[in-house]
């Protein structure tokens, strides 16, 4: 009997990505997956833990969905719901004290066992699951092939978990260690990703170009494979068309990646590459072991590799000491280098990890105004960066319906959101457009391309 299957996403593109296989994993058993939650068979909340608003957000939802499961068992149903992702691994007793109606919990490691424990969830009514181990097994040699067919642009995760230990970070401990799949797995999967039509594929890794998979038998170098020898594969396959890569850490750029990039057209020339702040102290406090000077040498490299090359970055304000001078020089670092977009986030503590223990917490007022000016001072450059995109012609790979009737919207190479009119059979396609208009978040402008041939034919 064919059941269904609502799951809720929050954080992070990797959770899409096991969102997407939690369904393929769920198929065999007669999960379809549904729009919503309510009259749903399964709900999973699949959740994000890396700050303090993301994981309330959890625990408010789940008012919601248990309202929803109260009332499918009035009629004489059943609703399963789950808790998956990192406040699961991070809180998973909690959610089991706070909200004792939730009938599965699991981490990000353990999804592939679901069917399992759902299969246990629905034979004891009473008990519930909890899975937060972190298994033996890979969970990605259990996976089965995917399902639903990709869409233009695809996730790919290639690595997981993260071993480098910033300071203010939970991901080593709800994504667990660093793990590398091997190069012909992922070759094997974007195969059958352009098979199914995706034009563009994003290689997904909490710490991406630290990735070291196995080399391909097939080729030219023994033993392990970096980021940059496994996009040189890649980019051998007829019919992808664009490669992306995030997240990446500062300093696992090495020359194998920077020469892909030099080397690469399908390659995109924007790079998400975290710097956090621009002060050496506050960099050194939260471990990243890198200064604000190497920073900047690695961006001068692969800019000399790639001159177009937009930047993308992550900051945090009002880590624990972090002095207004501190600030300043995050707020010098972010105009000398210029970032064509970028996510900034007040210091959020995290239980469990260093940052957390620091006596010195910057004030809630002074993160406030600090983020407000390192926001202003970043809008201004994505502004300017969209506005001189203005009178060009960039080349847009349309994947889906804009919002007006008979437009599309698609992506630049540097990932900004471009609208143009178009009939629908130019998704998939990548078109030239002639950009007249910037908005912060988009563009919009006009595909300049000859009329196709059946149009010529029409006419
Ligand atoms: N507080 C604020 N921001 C954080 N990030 C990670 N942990 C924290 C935290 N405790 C930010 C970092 C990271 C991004 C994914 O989230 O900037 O790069
Ligand atoms: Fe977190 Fe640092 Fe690892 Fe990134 S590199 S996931 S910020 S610990």
């Amino acid at each position: 009997m064919q059941k269904r299957l609502f799951i809720k996403t929050y954080g992070c593109q990797m959770n899409v990505y096991d969102s997407a296989r939690m369904t393929d994993v769920m198929a065999p058993l007669g999960y379809m997956p549904a729009v919503s939650a309510e009259g749903a068979d399964l709900v999973i909340l699949n959740t994000c833990h890396i700050r303090e608003k993301a994981a309330e957000k959890v625990f408010s939802e789940l008012g919601g969905i248990r309202r929803l499961k109260r009332a499918r068992e009035r009629q004489g149903g059943r609703m399963l719901v789950a808790v998956a992702g990192c406040v699961a691994q991070a809180e998973g007793e909690e959610i089991r004290r706070r909200a004792p109606f939730v009938d599965i919990v699991f981490g990000p490691q353990a999804y592939h066992r679901l069917p399992e424990m759902v299969t246990r969830a629905l034979a004891d009514s009473a008990g519930g699951v909890l899975d937060t181990s972190f298994p033996a097994e890979p969970k990605f040699d259990y996976l089965p092939e995917r399902l639903a067919a990709p869409g233009t642009s695809a996730f790919l995760t290639v690595q997981e978990g993260c071993d480098k230990f910033c300071t203010f970070c939970v991901v080593p401990y709800t994504r667990g260690a660093e793990y590398s799949r091997p190069a012909a797995d992922v070759l094997a999967e974007a195969r059958r990703l352009v098979e199914a039509g995706a034009r563009e594929i994003t290689l997904l890794g909490q710490n991406v170009n630290a990735y070291h998979g196995a080399a391909c038998a097939s080729g030219p170098n023994g033993g392990e494979w970096g980021l940059g020898e496994l996009i040189r594969a890649l980019a051998e396959l007829p019919g992808l068309e664009r490669i992306r890569y995030t997240t990446s850490h500062p300093r696992d750029v090495d020359d194998a990646l920077i020469a892909a990039h030099r080397d690469l057209p399908q390659l995109m020339p924007f790079l998400h590459l975290p710097v956090q702040s621009g002060s050496d102290r506050v960099l050194t406090a939260m471990n990243r072991r890198h200064t604000a000077h190497q920073y900047k040498r690695t961006v001068e490299r692969l800019r000399k590799a790639r001159p177009d090359l937009a930047l993308s970055s992550d900051f945090i304000v009002g880590y624990p000491g972090e002095s207004d001078d501190d600030f300043r020089a995050t707020l010098d670092l972010v105009r000398e280098i210029g970032f064509a977009q970028a996510f900034s986030f007040k210091y959020s503590v995290r239980p469990g990890t260093p940052a957390a223990e620091a006596e010195d917490q910057v004030p809630e007022a002074v993160k406030a105004t600090r983020l407000a000016e390192l926001q202003d001072l970043l809008q201004s450059q994505q502004r300017a960066f969209n506005q001189g995109c203005v009178g060009t012609v960039l080349p847009v790979l349309f994947e889906k319906p804009g919002r007006h009737p008979g437009q599309l919207v698609g992506r630049s190479p540097y990932l900004q959101a471009v609208h143009a009119d178009s009939t629908p059979d130019r998704i998939g396609e990548i078109m030239p457009v002639m950009i007249h208009a910037a908005a912060p978040n988009s563009l919009a402008g006009a595909i300049i391309a000859r009329p196709t041939a059946k149009e010529e034919c029409a006419a």
